[in-house]
């Protein structure tokens, strides 16, 4: 049996983490705590660790790792910028989940915009206190309006789909993707200039980071709808925060926020809240803010826990580590993967 130490387990990981776990041989044992410095210890005993978004995987956790023997880390996510890829090459081999259901979080981008412009989210609440008065829920059409989607990957392209339904121009910025039938390649400055609406769907690196900032604010359409359901360090939150008030920004839908990892899943509602950018957003009529919530499907659940196992099964079976992720396939291009099966 493979014992693998899960961190920041909640209750609805746990059904299919032991359903897959069971077929494949690996034992998965829950700690509520996330991977932190103080909470490496813990994996002391077992094969590997299973960490997700929030986890930290920086160097001082990678080495106290290593220094207990842990040699795997499989992500239950897809997102690995929680990860000191260089630190781990050569000591700890980190598997992703790829793709999970690229369709559960475009269509969670997708409900966030629907609730926005047909204030759904006011609805609902007037409706419970018998206020039928359609008073300041005047919306607008999506038909005819211009999507501007940066990162036109596995999310984006299901994004772009969606929005094709709703016969939205759709324009993309995608650094390396080549073209998509009904969507037009764009640059940046374009994208920022002609969208109604931006997704964001790119990874969050070094180049990306606040990607969405006062510059970059400046340069798009007054009113203009901003969905983040990638990563909350795409935008800077202070930034955006100034535009919404300079009503520059009509609209942002955050999934994630780049100070979420001791807030977003968890239920924090006893206590006063620090982060005064975050209550701001949070008090604004034309924000909606959801806990990192996209990938949250049946569907998706299940092939996270699937490929996980899958992942921990290959790695001690020998086998080929196809989602094993490295700092030489992100920086260089190369990686050592495509000729031994695994990056180091
Ligand atoms: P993907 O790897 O299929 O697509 C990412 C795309 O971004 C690629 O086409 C890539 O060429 C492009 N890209 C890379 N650097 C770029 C840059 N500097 N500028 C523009 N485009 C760039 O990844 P996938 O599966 O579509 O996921 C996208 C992101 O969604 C992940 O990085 C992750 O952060 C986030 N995510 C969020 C979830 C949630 O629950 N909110 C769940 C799953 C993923």
């Amino acid at each position: 049996m493979i014992k693998i130490a899960l961190f920041d387990a909640k209750p609805y990981d746990k059904p299919a983490f032991d359903r897959y776990g069971a077929q494949g041989g690996v034992e998965y044992h829950y700690f509520e705590t996330k991977l932190t410095e103080e909470t490496a210890s813990l994996a002391a005993g077992y094969d590997g660790v299973c960490a997700f978004v929030n986890d930290d995987l920086s160097r001082p956790v990678i080495e106290k790792l290593y220094s207990l023997g842990i040699r795997l880390a499989v992500l239950r996510c897809a997102g690995f910028n929680n990860v000191d890829l260089q630190a781990a090459y050569g000591k700890i081999h980190v598997l992703r989940v790829p793709a999970y259901s690229p369709h559960a979080v475009a269509e969670h981008a997708m409900a966030l915009l629907l609730t926005s412009v047909r204030r759904i989210h006011k609805a609902y609440n007037r409706t419970r206190e018998f206020n039928f008065s359609l008073n300041g829920l005047a919306g607008f059409d999506l038909f005819g309006k211009t999507v501007g989607v940066i990162g036109a990957g596995k999310i984006g392209r299901a994004f772009i789909d969606i929005c094709r339904g709703f016969s939205m121009r759709v324009l993309y910025y995608d650094k390396f993707a080549g073209e998509i039938e009904g969507a037009t390649s764009v640059s940046l400055d374009t994208l920022f200039q002609e969208s109604d609406v931006i997704s964001l769907h790119c990874p969050l690196t070094e180049e990306t980071d606040h990607l969405i900032c006062a510059q970059t604010l400046a340069q798009m359409k007054k009113g203009v709808i901003i969905i983040n359901t990638s990563r909350g360090g795409l935008i800077d939150a202070e930034d955006l925060l100034a535009a919404i008030k300079e009503k520059q920004v009509g609209a942002a839908l955050l999934d994630v926020y780049e100070e979420e990892s001791d807030l977003f899943f968890e239920d924090v509602s006893g206590h006063i809240l620090q982060d005064d950018v975050l209550s701001r957003l949070l008090s604004m009529p034309n924000v909606i803010v959801t806990s990192h919530q996209a990938f949250l499907t049946e569907e998706a659940l299940s092939a996270i826990a699937e490929t996980t196992t899958q992942n921990a099964v290959d790695f001690f079976a020998g086998k080929p580590l196809v989602n094993e992720v490295c700092y030489r396939c992100e920086s260089f291009g190369e990686c050592k993967k495509q000729r031994k099966g695994k990056c180091f």
